[in-house]
């Protein structure tokens, strides 16, 4: 399933604008800091048909399809107003308060735009709240969830002043469990996490914030995913390139870029490009992802921004579709920060020098301001909270070019009831994996120890979470980093509800001593009723992981403590994929995955042990026996020395996560999708809602790009039914899910189940209801490379309902387009 490059040549190449020698030379690459001459030409890298990014241009203009019209005019008489310099910089940050800043404009009665951190809360803000990470939240499989976390949090974030959410995350998708940063985003499965971006999105703007989906796109490891420079020549040596994802065109379409169209489709205001290269070319300044893929394939109306220091030369990166670089006033190199930038000043020359057009720039400046006026940013907007800026480690109070115009009070209190919801969500993001002798729900237990450095209070310090040893885990660290007002630990949450039971409670927090001491000689000799053991696994953007297995001998301490109970229930907060030998030990009844659960994890975890809540979460990616099992190594520990050397080939193709284990038949320990709850659940008679349309055509009817593509491609083609029922004793949520086989027609590679639908409905004991589930074209569709288009295959679907990725009770087989 490679693209064909001279196809998509002859289709996209075409002509570059004329800009003088800076879009197709040959890098200079012993200088790269010098504005606008250091440029890596779009075809550098043609080590493979896929490894090949085309060229694209001009980059296409906002043009208000989709309902931003009004906004869009709006935008423009704004921009009439302003001088070419003014715009050059409303395209460049500046150092302010917030992560990133958009310069005010009194004279415009403008006060400038802050964007800010991040996906579970407000970064290191003072008086807000800490909700479930992304990873947690994808594992509720639950819409309504998903909505409201994005919506209050973009409350205390719009009432702190941010007009800009740096979130949600659609890419890292999780290609690799090793990578450091899959909490902050949702599930290795572009379904899941489309549907995820979109409720997300939705919620944010719905509060009045834009959001921004980001990294765009196929960023899957940190490893290099920044260039390394030289240690001297104040950094401006380069010596290797960011890492190079090399994936070919199906692949991109059906997997990673498939969450962000429907960050499309749901009107997010801004994208952000990301640190590695796509195929060769840096993904700000590639023009086939910017312009063509999201701009044009997409219909994207918003704003393309860089991540921070991600762009690497000014003229190129306009060209190709980057609307605004961050932070801006300061660009960096590796580590080290230094001030100037390739937009900024250097901007303002190249528009009077007639190196970018008026135009191109008008272009941005129009995207940049258009999600402001569609959500009404300009109308009573709060003021950015004074607090936010001493706790802005991205530039400090000295580097503030412009008087920024605290008005209001400062430390504002945001949090109004949201640790109620909080609390909810961490309960309903909790997955029980491992549930036998009726360990759980517990029973009014007459003795039980609580075990392990993740079950208490944060005696460290709490002010940057880091990976500490004590202390429960509930986010994690660099611009994820979260500043807990309160943090519910399960020690206290636990012993407060024992206490109403009279349960004698012991707790033992350190590792090393459960390990080297063993419980026989601490606790009471008494067969305890039940044994909780916290463990924890910490990951943050920055780094990769490099073992799967939860930190601190925490296998050790689990078969430490087992050894001494019979009742052993582990509890693990992780930012994703774990092994878990321990699920093997006979003494080890229960296990849970709460991932980071926010400020409420306590509260959250004993409400699941005690049974106030059924668990309901499922699993949004797959743990395996061991760690070789997983495919798709990162890229590490390059030898060469090669400019260009970092190359990650995506050679797996369509085979990520569940995707793998299934087409090879690889046994897994808990499949994506897996879930236990304290009751069982039936499905039965998978049946078409309405009568088959045989007569749909293979590929979508032409339309007018609107946000998210081709209109076409989000049309329900086929509604499915079927009856779920609750075949247990307690009340609970069923998430039923649908999984679709395609054809054997449909070209190689094809993996044998993907997901492609799921609800979650409340049953009681007995009761059954019908659950229906509408596939949109897309969702039968594979992308065909040749037609550049989506392709419903001819032949047999098997479409696949049940209750995990490897538990369907229920198939329907159907055709859906004439042969
Ligand atoms: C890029 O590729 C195109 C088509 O393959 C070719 O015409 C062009 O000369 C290449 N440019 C560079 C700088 O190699
Ligand atoms: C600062 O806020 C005050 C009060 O809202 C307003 O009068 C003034 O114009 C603002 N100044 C700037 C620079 O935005
Ligand atoms: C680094 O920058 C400083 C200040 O700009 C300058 O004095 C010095 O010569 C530079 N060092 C090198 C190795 O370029
Ligand atoms: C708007 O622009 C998109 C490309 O970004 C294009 O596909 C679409 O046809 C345009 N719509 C209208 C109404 O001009
Ligand atoms: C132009 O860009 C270069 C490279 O980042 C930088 O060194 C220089 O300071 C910039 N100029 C201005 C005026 O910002
Ligand atoms: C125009 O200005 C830019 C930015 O300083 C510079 O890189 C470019 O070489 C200039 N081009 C011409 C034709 O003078
Ligand atoms: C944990 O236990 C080990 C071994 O007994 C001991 O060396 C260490 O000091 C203890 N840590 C704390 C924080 O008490
Ligand atoms: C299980 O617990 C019992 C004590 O209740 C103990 O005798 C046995 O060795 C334990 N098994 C393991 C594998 O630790
Ligand atoms: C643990 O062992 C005790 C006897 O020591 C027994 O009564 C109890 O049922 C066992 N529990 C489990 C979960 O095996
Ligand atoms: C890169 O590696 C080659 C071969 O090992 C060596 O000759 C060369 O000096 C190295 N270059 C740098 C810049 O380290
Ligand atoms: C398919 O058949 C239905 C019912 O006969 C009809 O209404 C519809 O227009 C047909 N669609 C196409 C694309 O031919
Ligand atoms: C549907 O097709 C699958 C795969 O070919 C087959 O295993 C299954 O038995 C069929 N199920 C029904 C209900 O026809």
């Amino acid at each position: 399933m490679l693209s064909p490059p001279s196809l998509l040549g002859a289709l996209l190449l075409l002509a570059a604008p004329s800009l003088g020698s800076d879009v197709c030379q040959a890098p200079p690459i012993d200088h790269p800091g010098t504005a606008f001459s250091y440029v890596q030409p779009e075809n550098t890298t043609i080590l493979s048909t896929y490894g090949h990014s085309p060229a694209v241009y001009p980059s296409p203009k906002i043009n208000g399809t989709g309902g931003w019209e009004t906004a869009m005019h709006k935008a423009k008489q704004f921009v009439n107003k302003l001088t070419s310099e003014e715009k050059a910089w409303m395209a460049t940050g500046v150092p302010g308060p917030c992560v990133g800043n958009v310069l005010p404009i009194p004279r415009l009665n403008f006060s400038g735009l802050c964007l800010q951190n991040g996906p579970q809360c407000i970064e290191e803000g003072s008086y807000s709240s800490v909700f479930v990470s992304g990873v947690s939240a994808a594992a509720s499989w639950d819409r309504k969830l998903l909505y409201e976390r994005a919506n209050a949090l973009a409350e205390e974030h719009k009432a702190k002043g941010s007009h800009v959410i740096l979130g949600p995350i659609g890419g890292p998708l999780g290609r690799s469990p090793y990578n450091g940063r899959t909490w902050e985003g949702f599930a290795a499965d572009p379904y899941l996490t489309g549907v995820c971006m979109e409720e997300t999105i939705l919620g944010m703007q719905d509060a009045g914030v834009q959001a921004n989906a980001k990294h765009f796109i196929a960023y899957e490891q940190e490893t290099q995913r920044n260039p390394t420079y030289a240690p001297d020549a104040n950094a401006t040596t380069y010596i290797q390139d960011s890492v190079s994802s090399n994936l070919d065109d199906r692949t991109m379409h059906e997997i990673y870029m498939w969450p962000f169209a429907n960050a499309v489709r749901a009107r997010v205001g801004s994208a952000m490009c990301s640190y590695n290269r796509v195929n060769g070319s840096h993904s700000c300044q590639n023009s086939y992802v910017l312009n063509h893929l999201l701009k044009t394939e997409l219909g994207f109306q918003g704003y393309v921004m860089s991540d921070w220091g991600a762009t690497h030369s000014g003229v190129a990166s306009i060209e190709s579709g980057m609307d605004m670089t961050m932070p801006g006033g300061f660009t960096v190199y590796g580590e080290l920060w230094t001030e100037g930038s390739f937009f900024g000043k250097n901007l303002t020359e190249a528009i009077n020098n007639g190196t970018v057009s008026t135009d191109r720039l008008d272009d941005m400046i129009l995207r940049i301001m258009t999600p402001y006026f569609l959500l009404g940013q300009d109308k009573n907007y709060p003021s950015v909270d004074a607090s936010v800026g001493p706790l802005n480690v991205d530039s400090p109070v000295d580097t503030w070019q412009y008087k920024w115009n605290f008005t209001g009070p400062t430390n504002r209190d945001v949090r109004g009831n949201h640790s109620i919801m909080i609390r909810e969500h961490g309960s309903a993001s909790t997955v029980l994996l491992k549930n036998e002798k009726n360990a759980l729900p517990l029973r009014k237990p007459r003795n039980i120890i609580i075990a392990g450095n993740d079950a208490g209070p944060l005696t460290q310090g709490q002010d940057t979470l880091g990976d500490f040893e004590y202390g429960v885990l509930a986010n994690s660290g660099s611009s994820g980093a979260c500043r807990f007002s309160y943090l519910s630990n399960p020690l206290e949450a636990i012993s407060a509800r024992a206490r109403k039971d009279g349960t004698l409670v012991q707790s033992y927090l350190n590792n090393t001593q459960i390990v080297e001491t063993g419980l026989s000689s601490l606790a009471i000799p008494q067969q305890p009723d039940a044994c909780l053991v916290f463990l924890k696994s910490y990951s943050a953007e920055g780094e990769d992981r490099s073992f799967l297995e939860l930190d601190w001998n925490a296998n050790a301490v689990v078969e430490a403590v087992a050894k001494f109970c019979n009742n052993t229930i582990v509890v693990t907060n992780s930012g994703g994929i774990n092994t878990m030998p321990f699920a093997d030990n006979e003494n080890v009844t229960a296990i849970l995955a709460q991932h980071y659960a926010g400020e409420e994890t306590g509260n959250a975890i004993t409400d699941v042990l005690y049974g106030d809540v059924n668990p309901s979460a499922k699993l949004p990616y797959v743990i395996a026996y061991n760690e070789s099992d997983y495919n798709a190594p990162l890229t590490t520990d390059v030898k060469t020395n090669g400019t260009w050397d970092w190359q990650s080939w995506f050679d797996e193709e369509l085979e990520v996560g569940y995707r793998y284990f299934d087409a090879h038949n690889i046994p897994v320990r808990y499949e994506f999708g897996y879930g236990l709850s304290y009751t069982t659940y039936g499905l039965k008679s998978l049946k078409a809602k309405t009568m088959a349309p045989k007569n749909i055509t293979a590929l979508p009817k032409k339309q007018p790009v609107q946000p998210g593509g081709n209109p076409a491609l989000w049309e329900t083609v086929y509604t499915l039914e079927a009856e779920v029922s609750n075949t247990g004793h307690v009340s609970g949520y069923a998430i039923p899910q649908l999984y679709v086989e395609f054809p054997s027609s449909t070209p190689a590679g094809t993996p044998p189940s993907q997901l492609r639908g799921f609800d979650k409905v409340w049953l009681r004991p007995g009761q059954k209801k019908t659950v229906s589930f509408d596939l949109m074209r897309r969702d039968v569709s594979y992308w065909d490379v040749v037609a550049q288009d989506w392709r419903i295959p001819t032949g047999k679907f098997s479409f696949k309902a049940g209750f995990s990725s490897r538990d369907f009770r229920s198939t329907l087989n159907t055709t859906l387009v004439a042969a």
